[in-house]
């Protein structure tokens, strides 16, 4: 059992393989955060729960006595705003009459095997033998508002979700202004927050702030999770880094607005919540409604961030991805974008599949520019029909084509954007965001359709059906290439408005549960010019996202090292593209763009009839390559061996498999420089007492001498050289 419940002091104690939390019941009713970390057995921890009369900190009416009782020290599990509280609270409901408080008391609990449900929304799933759920009822002391607070335990991940439902059982309207999804105390003031933000083509960069007193926070109110900052989060204590320290990993499971913030109080505790941003979210529960609010995913390590990655790592794989992919073998694929971007032709586009195939590529992906009027970025979005100038025999024409060379045919989409020169548009103006009165704004042209609206999603998914139907396709990239804004809904009432944010997540939550049900042996990617949705609530759906349209070897490096903190290797989109790179004008071998991609799903995106003989031999080469350590890859543990940023002559990362007998090491050494001092790298993650053989030589290494004492990395001439090493265990 993983969670146990202590009837006498009223305690919850939920127990991970190597972590702890436990939450009591007050003596008022209040439910306090006791203690989260590493794992203690058998113990009530509630003497950590101290208070003292604190002026400025009042009492809750029923314990004016007892005045070192106050909401706005005590550590909790679920903050509510207008109480006494006077830190981050987590919810804020306006009243019927106008008045805005909450001050919730335990009324029951329960406790059971399986995943608690989140209708409509993404979660962690799994069997009831391996996870196990506690629900505790909450309800408003004055009022009928209700607060199910939802934990679910994965025991073998060190894994704990939280989630919880707002319910109005009274008879009257409520407005939720504010309706975070978890809370997590800390009584101390040494934490540092770890952030990942960045912007379009550059995302995930990862930022390390002390957690100071006051607020601090990231989130996004574009509508998406964004490329700007990442719902994905650490605390952490000042001195953890890969391989030591305590750390503390929360993952949003959501796509749209949110909010990850730290305050540390005047008694130096610091208090850390999570969920939907604020700004701009207005709900309206009528009587009898519930309001879901999305989960938080909380992991604990307490030997540093290489531990903890790694549980969101095995947790992802295993308990949150649900495609047929997740277990299967992804093809290796070509892109056109980059070789081609709007302008192409049929016959161009068989010529670059022909020259792909007899490279080892399995998959032709189609990029944006197939339907409509769809010339460049200013049209047809919205019309999911082909353009028959550039596909004479439409989609299904194509496919076959490419499906007879013996290659898998894929497609790109955008469906939740419209152009105003596009026939949808022009046919159904209301069907997207915008304000009545108002001009919207414009990014690269296009404007986002109302997803709050089943017409639009009914329209979207008969239109792309039909493309999939008739082509066959084995591959869909899902893109999205703008922001929200103007957001209005045609379709909602006034009082309705400050839903449509959220709304608008649920609406794209169904629609893509509705294709990936449909075709589930559909390959699904993610997008939003590159990683601006990466985000577990995607990954739920679509097991990878497409990382970042940056695709240059060198800046990848420290984008893909943001990202592994949070997510694994197979959802991270990334191909070989084009030297000198199009964003860049870097200059990058082949064997540094195919080591990078690598650590990803691996694909290539640019013109490979362009390539030299001798290149098209290497990528011959790196698709056996790709394919013989696939499972190493994917499903094997991730170590980041450099720090980037910090290090500016070498980056290396690491995979070792499950039973530790291979490891794959990558390296590319970054500045060039004469007269060079020598390089050595310690790995990670082997057998202690095993010997290993490196590949390629008749050198053999004791597991501790590569971990310990580390490999000599050659001396190399030029700047970002690649050079890999692969181990094996030598079995005796
Ligand atoms: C943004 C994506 O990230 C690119 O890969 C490409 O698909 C373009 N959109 C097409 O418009």
């Amino acid at each position: 059992m993983s969670i146990i419940f202590e009837p006498n002091n009223k305690i919850f104690t939920m127990q991970t393989k190597h972590t702890t939390w436990q939450a009591k019941v007050s003596k008022y009713g209040h439910l306090l955060h006791v203690y989260y970390g590493s794992k203690v057995e058998d113990a009530d921890l509630s003497y950590l729960i101290r208070g003292i009369n604190r002026g400025f900190s009042g009492t809750p009416y029923i314990a004016c006595d007892d005045r070192g009782y106050s909401l706005d020290t005590y550590p909790q599990e679920y903050s509510s705003w207008g109480s006494g509280d006077y830190r981050s609270s987590c919810l804020e409901i306006e009243h019927e009459d106008g008045s805005r408080a909450a001050e919730l008391l335990y009324v029951s609990h329960k406790i059971y095997d399986g995943k608690y449900i989140l209708p409509g929304l993404p979660a962690i799933w799994g069997k009831p033998s391996e996870i196990e759920t506690l629900e505790v009822l909450m309800k408003d002391r004055s009022t009928e508002i209700e607060v199910i607070l939802y934990y679910s335990v994965l025991e073998e991940y060190d894994v704990i979700t939280r989630a919880c439902k707002i319910c109005n059982a009274g008879n009257k309207p409520v407005f939720l202004h504010k309706a975070l999804s978890a809370c997590l105390d800390l009584q101390r003031d040494d934490l540092d927050m770890v952030s990942f933000h960045g912007r379009h083509a550059m995302e995930r960069i990862l930022q390390r702030n002390h957690a100071q007193h006051g607020k601090m926070s990231v989130g996004s109110v574009r509508g998406t999770s964004s490329h700007q900052a990442n719902p994905f989060v650490i605390l952490c204590d000042q001195t953890a880094g890969e391989e030591h320290g305590e750390c503390y990993g929360m993952s949003f499971v959501y796509s749209g607005n949110f909010i990850a913030e730290t305050e540390v109080d005047q008694i130096n505790q610091t208090r850390f919540t999570m969920g939907i941003h604020p700004d701009g979210f207005r709900y309206l529960l009528e009587a009898k409604e519930a309001f879901v609010a999305p989960e938080v995913i909380f992991s604990y390590s307490s030997k540093g961030f290489g531990t903890l990655s790694q549980n969101f790592h095995d947790l992802y794989r295993n308990h949150l991805i649900r495609s047929t992919f997740k277990n299967k073998r992804r093809p290796v694929l070509i892109n056109n974008w980059e070789a081609t971007e709007f302008d192409f032709t049929e016959k161009e586009l068989v010529s670059l599949a022909v020259s792909a195939k007899e490279l080892g590529i399995e998959l032709f992906v189609m990029d944006d520019g197939w339907f409509g009027s769809r010339n460049h970025d200013k049209s047809g979005l919205g019309d999911w029909f082909a353009n028959r100038e550039k596909l004479p025999s439409g989609v299904k024409g194509f496919a076959e084509k490419i499906h007879k060379l013996g290659m898998m045919f894929g497609i790109w989409i955008e469906p939740e954007m419209v152009n105003e020169d596009s026939e949808l548009y022009r046919k159904h103006p209301q069907w997207c965001l915008k304000i009545p009165g108002r001009l919207p704004n414009l990014e690269r042209c296009q404007m986002v359709l109302d997803m709050t609206r089943k017409d639009v999603r009914d329209y979207l998914f008969e239109a792309v059906s039909k493309v999939l139907d008739e082509s066959h396709a084995e591959y869909v990239k899902w893109d999205m290439n703008r922001n929200l804004s103007d957001v209005w809904s045609a379709d909602l009432p006034g009082e309705r408005q400050g839903e449509v944010y959220h709304r608008y997540v649920l609406g794209v939550y169904e629609l893509i549960e509705r294709f990936t049900s449909k075709y589930p042996d559909i390959l699904w990617e993610g997008c939003s010019g590159g990683g601006g949705r990466f985000d577990a609530g995607i990954l739920y759906y679509m097991p990878q996202s497409w990382c970042s349209d940056n695709t240059d070897a060198i800046e990848r490096i420290t984008i893909q090292y943001g990202t592994s903190f949070g997510y694994p290797i197979s959802c991270v989109g990334a191909h070989v593209s084009v030297s000198p790179n199009q964003q860049t004008g870097r200059e990058t071998s082949i064997e540094t763009r195919a080591a990078v991609a690598m650590a990803g799903t691996f694909g290539y995106e640019l013109d490979v009839r362009k390539l030299n003989e001798e290149e098209r031999e290497k990528v011959k080469e790196q698709i056996v390559f790709f394919k013989k350590y696939y499972d190493l890859i994917h499903e094997g543990d991730y170590y980041r061996l450099t720090e980037v940023g910090k290090r500016t002559d070498l980056a290396a990362w690491q995979f070792v498999s499950k039973d530790k007998s291979e490891s794959l090491i990558c390296t590319v050494m970054l500045q060039a420089k004469a007269n060079p001092p020598f390089l050595r790298l310690r790995v990670r993650g082997l057998k202690e007492e095993s010997l290993y053989h490196m590949e390629g030589t008749e050198t053999f290494y004791k597991g501790s001498a590569l971990m310990h004492a580390g490999i000599n990395l050659p001396v190399v001439y030029g700047d970002y050289q690649n050079v890999n090493f692969v181990f094996q265990e030598v079995l005796s």
